[in-house]
């Protein structure tokens, strides 16, 4: 007989005379109730065992946590709440669990708490939920960019370059900390480590992807990506994961449509795939809305948001516009921004990013044609030489969802860009190659994949939807 799981054996309409599950206990009541889940879907089973024909040491090991191994037949369910159960014909305890030390009992837990046993996490509801819910995510992206003839790039994690020029990166060296080898001047010599030069993980697969682009055609990276950037914010972490496409003759405009579409099929994959998940979770939300106060409450469920999303078409609006909407603006009556804007070419803060989006358009957001000074080196100066072809998508309870640009092809503006910036022609030769041959219009973006996984997931702190989150001072696990 080979094992069944739980999903298989919930949605089947048919009685079984011979099951075999494997699972942990959720909760043993009456003695007789096993409330069993295998991780394969949201809803545990119930297993009834026949406590008079049971030996009194296992029932008493029959504790939340345990693993166990149960045969027994299909039947339909005497009881109110599911439509079939397991009559258990034989039960063995695979594993043990201490109800005294057992960290995951059956009550709420607070997402702190259960941060700090982020190794048993998965075993409740919403963080099973959303971790299946951010699986079916990766691979609803790489079946977009699959149908729709995309090669996925693998980029490398160690890097010789700072693809964002904002100086946030962990150095990789295998030089001893403590006493490195130093130049005559004194300062380390980094022609001793390992590369023979200074190298650091990778803060975006971009420029990377952008040599694939000018060959492949339509490539994405989707992988780690490292920041070492001071921020300890909900929406921040350290080591995330990136989904960037970059495509050759692409412009601007065709990357608004891109992000759009792929924002749009993914998340309407998980609705279509995902429902049980996501009714979970959406109830979850729902019970906690119901603890505030009317006025905090938000309008639209879980569900409505993502169906509004789909629905609907991102508002598209250029940089000067949206300052001009700010200037004219306050968040309500009384209280004015605690930035306020007063020149054309400030960069946006998130108070800005969530009042566009949230309370004047009401729906997603891409923000274009940014002041060249705010943004990267590589981004396509515009006509009017202060502007340049980037854009920010911008999600309400989110802030930044995807940033990206057409890319500068021309390599004398390029030259002139980076020699502003006082970045080394030499440390990026290969880019500068792509523009001395064949170069062409090209556009891509990036995406952040915990951003997307809060959004779809309704969950409001990042390091609730990644495994292990790596944030300042916080690397457990
Ligand atoms: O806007 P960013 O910095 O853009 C780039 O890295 C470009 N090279 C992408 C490209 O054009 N290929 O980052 C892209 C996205 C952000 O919009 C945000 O969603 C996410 O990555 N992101 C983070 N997510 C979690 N934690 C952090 N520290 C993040 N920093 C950026
Ligand atoms: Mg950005």
């Amino acid at each position: 007989m080979t094992l069944h799981t739980v999903s298989e054996l919930l949605s089947n309409n048919n009685i079984l005379p011979e099951v075999e599950i494997k699972g942990w206990v959720r909760t043993f009541r009456a003695n007789r109730f096993i409330a069993l889940n295998d991780g394969s879907t949201i809803n545990n089973i119930q297993c009834v065992v026949d406590f008079e024909k049971t030996d009194e040491t296992i029932l008493k090991r029959i504790t939340t946590g345990a693993a166990i191994h149960i045969k027994g037949e299909l039947v339909e369910s005497q009881g109110k709440g599911q439509k079939v159960e397991i009559i258990v014909k034989s039960l063995v305890i695979l594993g043990d669990s201490d109800p005294e030390t057992y960290p995951i009992q059956p009550k709420k837990h607070s997402f702190e708490f259960l941060r700090e046993n982020a190794h048993l996490r998965t075993r409740t509801n919403t963080f099973s939920a959303v971790m299946r819910l951010r699986s079916a995510l990766s691979f609803a992206v790489h079946k977009y960019f699959n149908d729709h003839g995309f090669f996925y790039m693998h980029a490398p994690i160690i890097t010789g370059s700072d693809a964002e020029g904002a100086g946030e990166m962990f150095r990789v060296s295998n030089l001893d900390a403590k006493n490195p080898p130093l130049t005559e001047q004194g300062a380390v010599d980094y022609s001793k480590d390992f590369f023979g030069k200074e190298t650091n993980l990778t803060v975006s697969g971009q420029l990377e992807a952008e040599t694939y682009a000018m060959s492949l055609g339509k490539v994405y990276t989707f992988g780690p990506t490292f920041r070492a950037e001071n921020s300890n914010t909900s929406r921040h972490l350290a080591e995330f994961w990136m989904i960037e496409p970059e495509v050759a003759f692409m412009d601007l405009a065709g990357n608004m449509d891109l992000a759009e579409d792929f924002l749009k099929y993914v998340l309407k994959y998980v609705l279509t795939h995902n429902r049980e998940d996501l009714d979970f979770l959406e109830s979850r939300l729902l019970d906690e809305e119901k603890t505030k106060p009317q006025a905090e409450r938000s309008e639209m469920s879980l569900i409505e948001k993502l169906d509004f999303v789909i629905d609907n078409n991102f508002k598209r609006v250029s940089y000067t516009e949206a300052i001009d909407i700010l200037r004219n603006s306050t968040p309500n009556k009384k209280k004015k921004f605690k930035y306020i804007i007063n020149e054309w070419g400030t960069d946006l803060q998130s108070e800005h990013e969530r009042f566009l989006v949230e309370k004047h358009f009401k729906c997603p957001v891409i923000l274009f044609d940014y002041p060249a000074n705010i943004k990267a080196f590589y981004m396509r100066l515009n006509e009017d030489g202060k502007t340049v072809r980037a854009m920010d998508i911008l999600f309400p309870g989110i802030g930044e969802m995807v940033g990206g640009s057409q890319r500068e092809e021309r390599l004398e503006v390029l030259k002139e860009k980076m020699a502003a910036l006082d970045i080394d022609e030499n440390e990026l030769w290969w880019y500068l190659d792509l523009r001395k041959y064949g170069t062409a219009v090209h556009s891509g973006f990036g995406l952040g994949f915990e951003r997307l996984v809060m959004f779809a997931t309704g969950m409001t702190n990042i390091r609730d939807v990644i495994p292990f989150p790596r944030t300042p001072q916080n690397a457990e696990f």
